[in-house]
């Protein structure tokens, strides 16, 4: 018989998401008439804007016709798709050669993890996206976590972070919704340079932000192409979580220690793991980038304003401005029994913050992704939480 890989023994049993689902069923069974409303997992509830309908529907087409028709595309991804990436999200600080098209920003941290190889040392913020410590377990890599609470406007305290290989990064963040500030991010990028790491700066609800002031690419701080991959999605942005499209930036400066490019090794990889986004899905990606007004993400904040404007009558509620997330302080008991009283009480299925690293506990996350009848029925019910 195999062994069976170790690395799954350090896992929890099931992925945050899935346990979440697996709570709510004995309370579904118990009470068949409640009208459950899921403010957990941030997946995009608004259909896709008919001008990229469109541009799926032209490549759909296209692939019907002999002179339209195309197999493996550029293992980096469409050479159009990539300049809009660079022109219009990285506005010059960022070239076509140095973005690669991938089928989601969850893929590319799984993929990353390959790249720099197992026995890491891995910091990544406390709490986190799960998918940042999972794969980090399964590489048997060296764990940091980097509390980030409300003590420290939720960024990390570099100066107690032991050196490492890889920071995982992720702004605005997911769990806690707050934006790193150019300054922050600057103490980032010093700190990878005094250490020799790498920046993998998650930069997937970048397109949240309204604040002019807030970065919404790492790249927009100086020293940041020495020291750093980011990672970028079309999920939240336009409603792709279920069409999968995202992208990497792997900077032509980035180097690892024997002067090898962070890039020829990326693409390396990318040829061997991945054939390349699907050619429809990049279509639509062009389309998103083109001068239509596609964002959807003005839609979420505003479920997001209704949500906080009740949370914040009764909770401590961080975020929900730049950001589809609220974070929501429920002391004097743990994450799993908040979740439990919100389902009881308002039969709304939130995040247990702990679910996302040690520091996420005494917290509860609700998510802003829903349609609005359903957001205005929740903000109703959480009137009347009684926590
Ligand atoms: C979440 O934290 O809800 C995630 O963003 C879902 C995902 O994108 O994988």
């Amino acid at each position: 018989m195999v062994t069976r890989n170790k690395n799954f023994t350090r896992l929890n049993s099931g992925y945050l998401f899935s346990e979440i689902q697996k709570r709510k069923q004995p309370f579904q069974k118990e009470n068949p008439d409640a009208k459950l409303i899921s403010l957990d997992i941030g997946d995009t509830t608004e259909p896709i804007s008919e001008h990229i309908i469109n541009g799926f529907k032209t490549a759909s087409v296209k692939l019907g016709t002999a002179e339209g028709y195309l197999g493996y595309g550029h293992p980096q991804g469409d050479p159009i798709l990539r300049q809009r990436i660079a022109d219009k999200i990285y506005k010059g600080f960022i070239q076509p050669e140095e973005v690669f098209i991938s089928d989601g920003a969850k893929c590319d941290i799984g993929r990353l993890q390959m790249l720099f190889g197992p026995d890491r040392t891995i910091a990544i913020q406390d709490p986190a996206y799960p998918a940042y410590l999972d794969t980090t377990l399964l590489m048997n890599s060296n764990l940091v976590y980097m509390p980030c609470l409300s003590e420290n406007d939720f960024f990390p305290d570099l100066e107690k972070t032991p050196p490492c290989d890889v920071i995982l990064f992720c702004s605005p963040h997911n769990p806690t919704a707050t934006v790193a500030t150019k300054e922050q991010l600057q103490k980032l990028i010093e700190f990878a340079k005094a250490n020799s790491s790498i920046i993998v700066f998650d930069s997937a609800y970048a397109a949240f932000i309204r604040d002019p002031q807030l970065p919404k690419s790492i790249y927009e701080i100086e020293g940041a192409r020495e020291v750093a991959i980011e990672i970028g999605s079309f999920s939240k942005s336009v409603g792709f979580t279920g069409v999968r499209l995202g992208w990497s930036i792997v900077p032509e400066e980035l180097l690892f220690e024997d002067g090898t490019p962070v890039k020829q090794d990326w693409y390396r990889l990318i040829s061997t793991f991945f054939n390349g986004a699907s050619n429809i899905a990049q279509m639509g990606g062009i389309s998103a980038l083109d001068d239509a007004d596609v964002n959807a993400t003005t839609f979420y904040l505003e479920n997001a304003r209704i949500l906080k404007q009740t949370l914040d009558q009764k909770y401590t509620t961080y975020g929900g401005d730049h950001s589809p997330y609220l974070w929501v302080h429920f002391p004097n008991r743990s994450s799993w029994d908040s979740f439990e009283e919100i389902l009881s009480q308002a039969h709304i299925i939130t995040t247990p913050g702990s679910g996302f690293g040690p520091s996420g506990e005494g917290f509860i996350r609700f998510s802003a992704f829903g349609n609005r009848e359903k957001i205005e029925e929740a903000a109703r019910r959480l009137t009347k939480l009684s926590l």
